[in-house]
């Protein structure tokens, strides 16, 4: 086993057999990844929970006794980091989260196996939040299918979806952080999030791969809409 530049044992894996270079290079570079291996040790269900801790330690929004909803939750990061800063296992706050796929347990935190895109989503969210929210999450990710106009108009899809799902939901004041990827082709969303909120941003915690033009959008304060009744 060689030694990274930084120091670290360098697990390298070897092709052939059915294994394809691609899985290869996945494989790889989950076994040298340091967070992979920190959420391991740490008892967390992803390495992208070091998003979310990342941007809420430097803007603090999860605060205990709030409701938070986790759109694209599975397989769970995020809604661990959520349920344990809201306090949502003693039930002072509360963890509302859906996704496509199956997600095992996760104490203090409702779930439901549910399609973001279908018709009765807001609803059946709605029922599960009991209320309004504090803070919407988005990390919700679309399949790829290779074809980058394709990809890039699935991915603004979800994170207008989940924008406008934000705007009807929160009360004042709340926030919503939603995963973007850099392709200028979100200006309209930007523009919709500003007159919405006081403040909005991006951000890049150093969790997210540097090579990925993942990135966040962060909008914090919404501004409200008076009276506005909850479907
Ligand atoms: C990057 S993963 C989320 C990781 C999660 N934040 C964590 O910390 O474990 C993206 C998730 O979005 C989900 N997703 C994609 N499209 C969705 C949709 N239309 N409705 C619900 N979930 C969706 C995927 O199934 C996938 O589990």
């Amino acid at each position: 086993m060689a030694k990274d530049t930084t120091g670290r044992l360098h697990v390298t894996v070897k092709t052939g057999g059915k294994r394809k270079l691609s899985s290869k290079l996945w494989l790889e570079r989950q076994l040298n990844d340091p967070y992979v291996a920190q959420a391991k040790r740490e008892g967390l269900r992803s390495r992208a929970a070091y998003k979310l801790i990342e941007i809420d330690d430097k803007y603090h929004f999860l605060k205990p006794g709030i409701t938070v909803v986790d759109l694209g939750a599975a397989p769970g990061g995020w809604s661990q980091i959520a349920a344990k800063r809201v306090g949502a296992t003693d039930s002072k706050g509360k963890v509302v989260a859906i996704d496509l796929l199956e997600m095992p347990e996760i104490p203090g935190v409702s779930f439901a196996q549910l399609d973001f895109l279908a018709d009765d989503a807001p609803d059946k969210l709605l029922k599960m939040m009991g209320g309004r929210a504090d803070v919407v999450l988005s990390d919700m990710a679309a399949n790829t299918t290779g074809h980058r106009k394709t990809d890039q108009l699935r991915i603004l899809g979800l994170v207008e979806g989940a924008a406008a799902f934000a705007s009807d939901v929160l009360n004042p004041g709340g926030t919503f952080v939603a995963k973007v990827f850099q392709s200028g082709a979100d200006a309209e969303l930007l523009a919709q999030l500003k007159r919405d909120f006081s403040s909005v941003r991006h951000v890049k915690p150093a969790s997210s791969r540097q090579d990925s033009s993942e990135r966040y959008v962060l909008a914090m304060g919404f501004r409200g809409v008076q009276g506005r009744p909850l479907s």
